[in-house]
């Protein structure tokens, strides 16, 4: 996660444009899909994620917190929508733990298409989908200068290419046509790769290395 301040100011103009385009993209190729997704979120649920954010809060230190408050109302109406896709949440899973039983759940998604197995592929795409949430939500897991509307923003668009896709393919998988299902599987990793270039960048970075 760490990278010296002078490598993150060199790719962030990068970062931007990635995110530009990839937020751009996303929009586009989901515009038919968004109205169900970005318009209403019913009051229960609405309610039950306002709980939700409020108990992730309380776990976050002060200077979080205060970054949270902060966001725009837009920014945490999309959380809590990102949010209400996922039923099952930790109360001690760190980011990259879920993140390593994502890649587990991709992997079996390739080997169900792999074998004709399309309810192996069906099923881990719907795993995938509805990923763990980490204790405290995603927000205390991203960069202290990720956490502002501007960043935040491009995870919509990130979460539909991954989710989006997952539960498009385990449709087509559904329905046994497996050749439409593999069609998804490049834009799953596009969300991935998307997000990581923007909210991670590389893994386990030593800082004993000049
Ligand atoms: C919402 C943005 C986002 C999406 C989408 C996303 N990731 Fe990640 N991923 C992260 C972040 C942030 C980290 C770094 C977490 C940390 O180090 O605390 C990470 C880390 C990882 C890691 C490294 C774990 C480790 O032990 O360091 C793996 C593996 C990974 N992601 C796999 C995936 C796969 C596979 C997908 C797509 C199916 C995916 N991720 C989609 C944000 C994302």
């Amino acid at each position: 996660m760490s990278s010296t301040p002078i490598k993150y100011f060199t790719i962030k103009p990068v970062i931007r444009l990635i995110q530009t385009l990839v937020t751009g993209t996303a929009l586009i190729a989901f515009a038919g899909s968004a109205p169900a997704d970005t318009q209403s979120m019913d009051k229960t649920t609405m309610m039950s994620m306002q709980k939700t954010m409020k108990s992730d809060m309380a776990l976050m230190k002060p200077d979080l917190q205060k970054q949270v408050k902060g966001l725009s109302k837009q920014t945490k109406m999309e959380l809590m929508k990102i949010l209400s896709k996922h039923e099952r949440r930790s109360k001690q899973l760190t980011l990259r733990q879920v993140m390593n039983e994502v890649l587990s759940d991709y992997q079996s998604i390739i080997s169900g298409l792999a074998t004709d197995n399309t309810e192996q592929a069906a099923d881990s795409a719907r795993r995938l989908a509805n990923h763990r949430l980490p204790v405290g939500g995603l927000l205390p897991y991203m960069k202290q200068n990720d956490v502002n509307d501007e960043s935040l923003a491009s995870l919509v668009g990130f979460n539909d290419l991954v989710e989006g896709n997952a539960l498009r393919l385990a449709s087509a998988a559904d329905k046994g046509n497996i050749s439409e299902a593999t069609g998804y599987v490049g834009k799953i990793a596009e969300g991935c790769v998307a997000c990581h270039q923007v909210f991670r960048g590389q893994p386990g970075l030593s800082s004993r290395l000049r």
